[in-house]
């Protein structure tokens, strides 16, 4: 007989392990697409914004198949859900009706209502996001994050939450990646309001979602101390492209400052500090400073990872805010190009995030990890047929990060769970519906749910809370 005992890597008791989607990448919510109500769903219309040209009008039909998608979540042995709420269907009228009678629009309460009361009889944790990268179309057209009364209307917003749904959900996030955000809407064009290189609104609109952040932190918990609530930041572990080039180890150390680092150390600070050469500017200068309410609003650390980046001084820098990303690779790439890095993730939970771990009371907040995945890539149009079914590679990212991240708890790191991106295929923003990251295969055409080898492989881990079932 073999002893095998020495491959078993087992969890803490309370470990959850879950799935996290958005609402504008599944839903293909009726009355959003219908009436074009949001910026992305306006966006996805023009020509050439969405790569393979696709859109998500349809998406996975989360909103009709919601029942069936929660039963997959069960037979996988998952624990923990999180998803965004759709604001442009929420609050669609605009700030001359909506706001000042502070109503959201029924029909889609009942639907999020139904939806966290059904994950929740199954004992199933709730996690919300408030804006995972879509504005209410009337927002985005009077300035969207850049309109001086964002603030006020990501705080009704999240009071209105907090009323309809505060009992069912465990875990808030006000913002989702706000940098990944701020880069492609106002650096890199790609994402609305598709603006480039416009460094000033890009730090006018981070400004302004810190306050939103604020006061969202504070509508959320409506006083109660126990409701918990932080922001998703996407962390990514920065090296220099040549290690002995003091201009890629400047511009790395920039990058990352800006990257990782913003949203956090204002947030623990309560201020926002500008760093140089921007802060050189007066106009960008005018921008720093306190943020009311701001200071240790962040119960927990909720950690979104996928790959490390390589970063290279070039001219363009440093009037580019962000420099270069190299397009080198020295590991195995995912259908994106991204690599496969599971040091990076290490570094992340043992050493970027060490800044942030203590709260306003002086224990340790806890961290989740609340996006990880592997894309692979395959056209909308595929039905049938045995296609990505057998996604090893997905396997082997899934093991490989979750070794390192029972390394780092073993390391001390208050780690409590895991929530993989994502339960299903979904639309990857400009990239479209191509790019598969996918625990459960979803043909376009038909809307029919595959499970992978990758889903068979995490249902196991989640019900042994251990990575030792691996019949591969
Ligand atoms: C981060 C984003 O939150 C999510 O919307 C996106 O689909 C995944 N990463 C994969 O890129």
């Amino acid at each position: 007989m073999t002893d095998n005992s020495a491959n078993i890597i087992k969890f803490p008791e309370d470990f959850l392990w879950g799935v996290s989607a958005s609402h504008f990448q599944i839903e293909g919510y009726p009355t959003e697409v219908e009436r074009r109500l949001s910026d992305w769903s306006r966006w996805t219309e023009e020509e050439g914004r969405i790569l393979d040209g696709s859109n998500a009008d349809r998406a996975c039909e989360f909103h009709k198949r919601y029942l069936d998608d929660i039963e997959l979540i069960g037979e996988l042995n998952l624990k923990a859900y999180r998803t965004s709420l759709n604001w442009a269907a929420l609050m669609p009228e605009g700030p001359g009706t909506v706001s000042r009678e502070r109503q959201f629009a029924p029909g889609v309460v009942e639907y999020y209502r139904d939806l966290f009361s059904r994950l929740k009889e199954r004992g199933i944790k709730v996690f919300v996001t408030l804006f995972h990268f879509c504005l209410p179309d009337w927002l985005a057209e009077e300035g969207g994050w850049t309109s001086p009364r964002v603030a006020d209307e990501f705080e009704t917003f999240a009071d209105l939450a907090r009323q309809h749904f505060g009992d069912l959900v465990d875990y808030w996030m006000t913002v989702n990646e706000p940098m990944a955000y701020i880069y492609q809407g106002y650096v890199a064009g790609n994402w609305p309001p598709g603006a480039s290189q416009d460094y000033l609104g890009a730090f006018v609109a981070i400004r302004s979602m810190l306050t939103a952040h604020a006061r969202a932190y504070h509508a959320l918990k409506g006083g109660e101390d126990a409701v918990q609530v932080s922001f998703a930041n996407h962390w990514r572990p920065f090296a220099p492209e040549r290690k002995w080039s003091p201009l890629d180890l400047m511009v790395t150390h920039y990058r990352e400052r800006v990257f990782n680092h913003i949203f956090p150390e204002s947030i623990d600070e309560g201020a926002l500090n500008i760093p140089a050469p921007l802060s050189g500017r007066k106009e960008f200068r005018a921008l720093e400073g306190e943020i009311p309410g701001l200071k240790k609003s962040m119960d927990f650390l909720a950690v979104n990872y996928y790959t490390r980046e390589l970063s290279r001084f070039d001219l363009s820098w440093p009037p580019d805010l962000f420099g270069t990303r190299s397009k080198r690779a020295d590991y195995p790439v995912n259908g994106l190009g991204w690599e496969a890095y599971p040091e990076g993730f290490y570094r992340v939970l043992t050493s970027d995030i060490n800044p942030y771990l203590i709260d306003s009371k002086g224990h340790n907040r806890p961290v989740f990890v609340t996006e990880n995945g592997f894309a692979t890539l395959f056209s909308p149009d595929l039905s049938a047929g045995d296609w990505s079914i057998s996604d090893r590679e997905r396997c082997d990212y899934l093991i490989s990060h979750l070794v390192v991240l029972k390394k780092a708890i073993e390391a001390g790191v208050n780690i409590k769970g895991y929530l993989h991106w994502s339960l299903t295929d979904n639309f990857e923003w400009s990239e479209g519906l191509t790019p598969r990251f996918g625990l459960v295969r979803v043909s376009y055409e038909d809307q029919a749910r595959k499970l992978r080898e990758s889903a068979e492989l995490y249902s196991k881990i989640a019900a042994a809370n251990a990575l030792e079932t691996i019949d591969r």
